[in-house]
């Protein structure tokens, strides 16, 4: 598919004066990590992830014609029952990005009314799970334009919007595992959405769990995407490119043969590289703070002495996202519990697995 396949062919509404759409889309977490992109939304490398299951986003998009016709966007938002202008200007950026592949937007007055099943300002980001719940909620509307388009078009599209709406969000509308990026060992990868990981996955893998233990809850410091723009100029980011290519062959070797030893490594590997490139960029930073760190020598530690396949991984914030099999879980939690929670703002924690994907209400 290239991004011709994406612009809309019937554009007439006439018959189109009204209606709702409301979607279930879940939050994803990368295993290797994109962190780096040019325009429009390409990432600089392939990146993969687990999509989560209880970390999701709601969203209710009503839509009815425009009294008078303008090619402002007419859009109001409402987050978890109050009125949000300050999303607006978000969204008011993916509406011009995506006009070209979806025009009726500019026909209709548009309410999005969303919420989150995670904590308000938990420090996990919404952005991905925000923006496919839209994406899909917008398809909704072109099928209704064009009911011939496949279920399998209708998904991709929702990627290919949502990518340009969040990158990370092209990786919200599949379960599982999902890679976004062309890769040459990946049959079908795309840099204009994410695929569902092609390959049969080693049983080691099945309801992979994620628990999330929420350091700190404050705003980010840094945007992703100024955290992005800055890999343009980042003295090591060819080298991070290549590896991060590297570790997708690897790890679509591990998925399959089910080697968690090798998962650990590679896994643990792309988040401390992650956050390696925020301290080596100019401007640098630091999302980590001091219980980040207590938290993953006690992970080391627990893996040392019980010869467990516990594991972490950090996105662009200070939370550690906690990865075991399935079959290690009640002692895993009871090591959370017992041990790490106290690290945690007001000792919060969200217990997650392996989803599957968006679903429509
Ligand atoms: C660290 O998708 O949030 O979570 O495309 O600018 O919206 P934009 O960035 P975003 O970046 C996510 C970065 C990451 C790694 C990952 O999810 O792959």
């Amino acid at each position: 598919m290239t991004e011709k396949d994406f612009i809309l062919k019937n554009t007439e509404t006439s018959n189109l004066k009204n209606g709702s759409f409301s979607w279930q889309s879940p939050s994803n977490i990368a295993l290797v990590k994109y962190w780096g992109k040019s325009e429009p939304q390409i990432p600089k490398n392939t990146s993969i992830s687990f999509t989560l299951n209880n970390c999701h986003t709601t969203t209710t998009l009503k839509f009815s014609k425009k009294n008078k016709p303008s090619k402002e966007f007419s859009i109001e938002v409402i987050f978890e029952g109050e009125k949000k202008e300050g999303f607006k200007p978000k969204i008011v950026k993916f509406f011009e990005r995506i006009e070209k592949y979806v025009p009726f937007i500019t026909e209709y007055d548009f309410i999005i009314k969303t919420k989150n099943s995670f904590p308000h300002s938990s420090g996990i980001a919404s952005s991905a799970s925000g923006m496919s719940a839209l994406a899909l909620c917008l398809m909704n509307i072109q099928k209704e334009l064009n009911p011939e388009i496949s279920d399998g078009y209708f998904r991709q599209k929702a990627s290919f919007l949502a990518r340009l709406g969040s990158g990370s969000a092209a990786r919200s509308i599949e379960g599982g595992l999902v890679v976004w990026g062309e890769h040459k060992e990946i049959t079908e990868s795309s840099d204009l959405y994410g695929v569902t990981f092609p390959y049969n996955v080693h049983d080691n893998f099945n309801n992979y769990q994620d628990t999330i233990l929420l350091v700190d809850k404050g705003e980010k410091q840094v945007s992703s995407t100024i955290g992005h723009n800055l890999m343009h100029e980042h003295p090591f980011a060819k080298q991070r490119f290549a590896q991060a290519n590297e570790n997708i062959t690897q790890l679509s070797k591990i998925l399959q043969n089910g080697n968690l030893t090798a998962f650990i490594n590679l896994v643990e590997s792309e988040a401390l590289t992650l956050h390696a490139m925020m301290m080596t960029s100019n401007p640098y930073f630091i999302l980590m703070k001091p219980n980040t760190l207590k938290i993953i020598e006690k992970i080391w530690e627990y893996r040392q002495n019980n010869n467990s396949n516990i594991c972490f991984t950090l996105d662009a914030g200070a939370n550690v996202h906690v990865l075991f099999p399935e079959r290690e879980k009640e002692k895993v939690n009871t090591f959370i519990i017992n041990e790490l929670i106290a690290f945690c703002q007001n000792n919060q924690y969200i217990c997650d697995s392996v989803g599957n994907g968006a679903k429509q209400l």
